[in-house]
């Protein structure tokens, strides 16, 4: 769905960030922003900023940063039409009738045929393991003890031995081969032509939020079976491994208050018959942040379920991390002494791990019981070194009281006396500087130029592009003053021109928005660094003398650069050098002239 600009606009402006970023994160007022401990990135002192005065908001901890719709397409995990749509509604602004471009036609077009050549496949499946032929993968299930009700739930089918069979069926139905491959269900072979990718392995569709399917996994049967045990689709235009989970599209609507994380697509199926529809797994990859932001739209608690093994244990700690990351609190299912959720069902039922669940243990204290294993705790020197391990993760709690229950819990839990514990956190925060020097030093010379970077060069003329826009966005009445001297030419950085573009267009038009300047970005990169554009500190400078000689200084070095960088240019581009011409004369010019505040 395409929208026009004026509509965007209106939205935005009827939806004041503050309002809206209020009714999902507690704000408060902090001289004239707001502040809050960012909701992108796990933190306990805050550095996400909300500007009322520019409606941008901007983390200074992660750099993430936009406007109120960017806002909310990050925090709703949902796409600009899906967050504009949202906004409409709270500020009751009517959206036109869907009118889609060419573009957006092709795109729509493309995806429902993969999705529909995917569902006449999970068709063609599921029907191989009702017939004569699935007799062999009908015995796998019952071996499983899998019910007809789950079976059919989950859509399970079966690939015939002979793939051909999927081709000759698709074909008929009118798909084209290149469509198939493109799917994922074929590719092409030099000696064969198109083969299938599955055959002969009992076969999991995978389903989006919206039971489409998007792509499939498929298991061998026999131990002796040729092949990985599971094998997936590849990646396509509709299959993104890192930000769908197996069996979410039942487990969304399960209403059980969390969502239980698994390792395998049978641990879900064995989870959901047992009666926990909340049950979930990733794709036959590592846990990712996509799935996080995905969870993190229907609840906040995790609770793990991984295999016991080694491998799922380091699995889990990784989870724990990018849940944390998200703002998520995980908690893990202890399985033992079963190998994996489908094993401990099997053996001792859903009342018992009912149990489990609610004697699931915090993630802090797991990781905390893990990292014990890798000390020898009768070697004294060891047992001090676990101790100041603990300490140091202790720092990492900014909240004092917080900090203080975990102190406590951890010190009863391993027997070290709490007064003990809590001088070895003072101690270890005071060592490593603990939580202040996490914040970067402000000191800055007076202009606000800092030649740190890369290229030193280069990244100084950025900074002084970057800094001439805030300014302009701080006093956008100078910009009257200045436009002779300057353009978005200027701008040697193609995102500083772009905005530059916008942003004395619409000063022209006595209409500038910051926030409406961030849409002309797609990218979340691109969004976040012109937020940052809006939102840099100016130095902070007493007098007006002061600031007219800084402003004056920026304006200066940004007409210097861009007449350097045209020169440079000038026995190529042609046009470059009439630019360099000019911004030689407006550089004298400047030299001589005085630029007022008032
Ligand atoms: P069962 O052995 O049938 O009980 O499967 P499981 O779901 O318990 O699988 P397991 O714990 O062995 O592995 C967890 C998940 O990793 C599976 O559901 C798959 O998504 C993935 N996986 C396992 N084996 C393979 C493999 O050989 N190749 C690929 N690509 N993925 C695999
Ligand atoms: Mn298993």
């Amino acid at each position: 769905m395409y929208y026009p600009e004026e509509i965007v606009e209106e939205v935005r402006q009827r939806n004041d960030i503050v309002d809206v970023i209020s009714g999902y994160v507690g704000l408060s007022k902090r001289g004239s922003n707001y502040v809050c401990c960012c909701p992108f990135h796990g933190e306990k002192t805050p550095s996400f900023y909300v500007s009322r005065s520019k409606q941008i908001y901007k983390c200074f901890g992660c750099g993430e940063g936009g406007n109120v719709t960017t806002f909310v397409m990050k925090y709703e995990n949902c796409t600009f039409p899906e967050a504009l749509k949202l906004l409409a509604e709270r500020a009751g602004v009517k959206l036109p009738e869907e009118t889609y471009s060419e573009e957006a036609k092709r795109r729509e077009s493309r995806r429902q045929q993969l999705l529909a050549v995917n569902k006449e496949a999970a068709k063609f499946y599921y029907y191989q393991l009702r017939g004569e032929r699935g007799a062999k993968a009908r015995e796998y299930l019952d071996k499983r003890a899998l019910s007809n009700e789950t079976r059919k739930s989950f859509g399970l089918g079966f690939a015939p031995v002979r793939g051909e069979e999927l081709l000759l069926y698709l074909r008929q139905k009118g798909f084209t081969d290149d469509l198939i491959r493109d799917a994922g269900l074929a590719k092409a072979d030099e000696r064969r032509g198109t083969v299938t990718q599955f055959w002969n392995r009992v076969m999991f569709p995978i389903q989006d939020i919206n039971h489409r399917v998007i792509g499939f996994g498929g298991r061998i049967m026999g131990t002796d079976d040729k092949g990985p045990k599971y094998l997936n689709s590849p990646e396509t235009e509709i299959f993104d491994k890192s930000r769908n989970l197996y069996g979410m599209n039942l487990a969304r609507s399960s209403r059980a208050g969390n969502m239980i994380l698994c390792e395998g697509y049978m641990d879900v199926i064995s989870m959901h018959q047992a009666g926990f529809a909340q049950a979930v797994a990733s794709l036959g990859t590592a846990f990712t942040p996509g799935q996080a932001g995905l969870i993190k739209k229907y609840t906040k608690e995790v609770l793990l379920a991984y295999d016991s093994d080694g491998a799922g244990v380091k699995a889990a700690l990784r989870a724990i991390g990018i849940l944390r990351d998200a703002g998520m609190s995980g908690k893990i299912i202890n399985m033992s002494p079963y190998k994996d959720p489908d094993e401990f069902m099997k053996n001792l039922g859903k009342e018992a791990f009912q149990e489990r669940i609610e004697h699931a243990e915090n993630s802090f204290l797991f990781e905390i019981r893990m990292l014990e294993r890798d000390f020898d705790m009768n070697d004294p020197e060891e047992k001090t070194n676990f101790h100041n391990h603990i300490a140091r993760r202790l720092c990492d709690f900014g909240e004092d009281v917080e900090r203080e229950n975990y102190i406590e819990a951890i010190a009863d839990k391993y027997h070290i006396g709490f007064e003990n514990l809590r001088k070895l956190v003072v101690n270890m925060a005071a060592k490593t500087g603990g939580y202040a020097v996490a914040l970067v030093s402000r000191e800055r010379p007076k202009s606000g130029m800092n030649s740190r970077g890369k290229n030193p060069a280069q990244e100084n003329a950025r900074k002084a592009q970057r800094l001439l826009l805030t300014w302009l966005t701080d006093y956008p009445q100078l910009y009257e003053k200045v436009k002779s001297y300057i353009s978005p030419d200027d701008f040697t950085d193609e995102l500083y021109r772009k905005v530059a573009q916008r942003m004395f267009a619409d000063i022209e038009k006595g209409q500038f928005h910051p926030a409406g300047i961030i849409d002309l970005f797609d990218d979340e990169k691109e969004q976040s660094e012109a937020a940052s554009l809006f939102t840099t500190q100016l130095p902070e400078l007493e007098t007006v003398q002061e600031k007219e000689k800084a402003f004056h200084d920026i304006l200066v070095r940004v007409k210097k650069n861009s007449y350097e960088h045209y020169l440079e240019r000038s026995g190529v581009e042609i046009a470059a050098l009439s630019i360099a011409v000019e911004g030689k004369k407006a550089l004298e010019e400047l030299n001589k002239t005085h630029i007022s505040f008032n």
